[in-house]
C-alpha cells in the first residue's frame, strides 16, 4: 500500500515583518504582552490589493519548481482559505489561472485552521480513486482586510504621527485578536509515493457546528437580506469574532486526543512520530499538546514568532521550512495537526 506524498513544498510571506512595537504604533499593546502569550513576534500583511490567491500563486510556484515538474501536469488543486478573493467564487480557480494552468478542476476547501489534515485526506481520496495524479495543493491567507485600522502608514512607519485617539480606540477593542494574525501562503506538490508503506497514512477528522461562533465572521453572511449592510460596517462585523479563551481551551484538550486516537488506529505510538507539524495559532497551545503527548520539543517545532498564525497556510509554510532545510527526512513519520474555525479539528500521519 503506497498513499498521496509530498514532492514539492514553496511557501511566501507578503511585504516587509510588522513587529509588535510596531503594532503599538496604532493600538495600545506591547511587545510584553504579546511575547509571552504567544510566541510572536512578527507578522506579514498582503498589501492594498494583494490577495490570497497572489500569496498562493507564488507559493506554489516554488513548490512546483521544487517538486520539478512542468505545471501543466498538475490535475488537480486544493485551495483552502478563510480570506479569500471574493465571498464566492473560491480563490484556487484564480491560483490555477495565475498559473496559467486554466481548466483544471480546482476544489476549494473552507477548514481554515485545520485545512491540512482535511485536505490532506481529500488528495489521498482523490489520487487513490484515480481522479488525479499531481495535486498542487495550497493554503493562503490575506487577514489584512479584517485589521481594525486604516492608518497603515503609520504603522509600518512611514508617517511619523499619531493615530487619533478614536482610531486607537477602535484598533485596540479587537486586540485580542488582531496581534495574532499575519499573512501568507504555504504549497504543496502531492502524488502517490513510490515506496511500499510510505505516503498518507490516515487522517482522523473531526467537525462540530455548535461552536461555529467561537471564531466567525458574522458580517456579510447569508443569514441577512441583503447578505451586507451598513449596519455590520457600523458595528464593524467585518472583524471576526473570536472566543480566544474558548478556542485554547478546545485545542489543548481535543489536539493531543486526535493524535492519540489516530496513532492507536495505525498501530503506533505517539513516541514513533518524528515531526508533529501543528497548525501555528499560539505557542503555548503547542507547548501544552506536546506536554499532554510527553514529546520532545524538537518534535514539535514552530515558526510562529516570525509570521504569527497565517490561518489555512501556517502547517504548509512550517513544512516548506522543514523540507527545504534538510530537517524533515524521507521515511519519517509525520503527523500534521491543527484546529480552527468551523469548529474543525483533525491530525493525518504521513510517512514521507
Ligand atoms: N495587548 C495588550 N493587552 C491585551 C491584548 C493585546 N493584544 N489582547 C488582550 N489584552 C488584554 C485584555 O483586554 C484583557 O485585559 P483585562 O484583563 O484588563 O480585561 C487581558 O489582556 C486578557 O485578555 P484575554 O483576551 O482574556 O487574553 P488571553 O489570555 O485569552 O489571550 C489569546 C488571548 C492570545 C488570543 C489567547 O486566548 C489565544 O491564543 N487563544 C487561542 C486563539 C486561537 O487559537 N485562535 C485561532 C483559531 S484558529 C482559526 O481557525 C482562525
Amino acid at each position: 500500500m503506497t498513499g498521496v506524498t509530498i514532492i514539492g513544498t514553496g511557501s511566501y510571506a507578503p511585504g516587509r515583518p510588522v513587529t509588535n512595537h510596531d503594532l503599538a504604533r496604532v493600538m495600545d499593546t506591547s511587545d510584553e504582552w504579546i511575547r509571552p502569550r504567544t510566541g510572536i513576534h512578527q507578522r506579514h500583511y498582503a498589501g492594498e490589493g494583494e490577495t490570497a490567491s497572489d500569496l498562493g500563486f507564488r507559493a506554489a510556484e516554488r513548490a512546483i519548481e521544487a517538486a520539478g515538474i512542468d505545471r501543466g501536469e498538475i490535475d488537480a488543486i486544493l485551495c483552502s482559505s478563510m480570506t479569500s478573493d471574493y465571498k464566492f467564487p473560491g480563490s484556487g480557480g484564480l491560483i490555477g489561472a495565475k498559473l496559467g494552468i486554466q481548466g483544471v478542476p480546482a476544489f476549494d476547501l473552507q477548514q481554515q485552521c485545520a485545512s491540512m489534515p482535511f485536505s490532506m485526506q481529500v488528495a489521498n481520496g482523490l489520487i487513490s480513486t484515480g481522479a488525479a495524479k499531481t495535486i498542487l495543493m495550497v493554503g493562503a491567507d490575506a487577514h489584512a482586510g479584517f485589521m481594525p485600522w486604516k492608518d497603515w502608514d503609520v504603522l509600518y512607519g512611514e508617517r511619523d504621527a499619531e493615530v487619533s485617539p478614536e482610531a486607537r480606540a477602535q484598533a485596540t477593542k479587537h486586540r485580542g485578536l488582531a496581534v495574532i494574525f499575519g499573512d501568507g501562503a504555504g504549497a504543496m506538490v502531492l502524488r502517490k509515493s513510490e515506496v511500499e508503506g510510505h505516503g498518507f497514512l490516515g487522517a482522523q477528522l473531526h467537525t462540530d457546528g455548535d461552536y461555529a461562533e467561537d471564531i466567525a465572521l458574522l458580517g456579510g453572511g447569508f443569514r441577512s437580506r441583503p447578505f451586507l449592510t451598513k449596519e455590520m460596517i457600523d458595528e464593524e462585523l467585518y472583524v471576526p469574532r473570536m472566543a480566544g479563551r474558548s478556542l485554547f481551551k478546545h485545542a489543548v484538550k481535543k489536539l493531543p486526543k486526535v493524535v492519540r486516537e489516530l496513532c492507536a488506529r495505525h498501530e503506533c505510538t505517539t513516541e514513533d512520530v518524528d515531526w508533529v507539524i501543528a497548525h501555528q495559532a499560539n505557542d503555548r497551545i503547542n507547548f501544552a499538546v506536546r506536554d499532554a503527548l510527553k514529546l520532545p520539543p524538537e518534535k514539535v517545532p514552530s515558526n510562529i514568532a516570525r509570521y504569527g498564525n497565517t490561518s489555512s497556510a501556517t502547517i504548509a509554510i512550517l513544512l516548506d521550512e522543514l523540507i527545504r532545510g534538510g530537517k524533515i527526512e524521507r521515511g519519517q513519520l509525520l503527523c500534521l495537526l491543527g484546529l480552527g474555525a468551523g469548529l474543525h479539528w483533525g491530525a493525518a500521519l504521513m510517512r514521507y
